[in-house]
């Protein structure tokens, strides 16, 4: 499992920095998505650009596990099943990051979905 994402101003690749040291996977700019195998696991952050996810288009191809939308709305907008349908992500869990530096819990153990975990405790931590 890798961590990708698409950046602009620095937050989101914070984020993926951030979601990297947390779970000790690696972490690549979606400019390095040809680097990564087809059937490896792929978290996606990227940041929201009026309710779209940047950078998700380039790892449509991939096997992309979870995906994680980083903007400076406190909640998602319009809402998050709005964003999943304009998206086209049905069926893969979406979070969403607001623009806060997050707690993440320890977690014990070092299972397959940690990493979705993770991201679970990170958007709640900011409700
Ligand atoms: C044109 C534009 C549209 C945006 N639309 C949204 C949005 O729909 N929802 C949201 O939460 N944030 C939105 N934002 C805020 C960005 O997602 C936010 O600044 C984000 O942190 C940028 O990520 P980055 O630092 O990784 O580039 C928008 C920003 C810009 C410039």
């Amino acid at each position: 499992m890798v961590i990708v994402y698409e950046s602009k101003t620095g937050f989101t690749k914070r984020y993926a920095e951030m979601l990297a040291m947390k779970t000790s996977l690696k972490v690549f700019h979606v400019k390095e998505i040809s680097m990564i195998n087809k059937d490896e696991e792929i978290i996606f952050l990227g940041w929201m650009k009026v309710g779209i996810i940047q950078g998700l288009d380039k790892v449509r191809r991939y096997n992309v596990i979870a995906v994680c939308g980083s903007g400076t709305g406190r909640t998602a907008e319009p809402d998050v099943e709005t964003i999943v349908v304009r998206n086209k992500i049905e069926g893969i869990p979406f979070f969403l990051f607001a623009r806060r530096l997050f707690t993440v819990k320890k977690n014990k153990g070092h299972r397959p979905n940690y990493a979705v975990n993770i991201c679970k405790d990170t958007e709640k931590t900011q409700r």
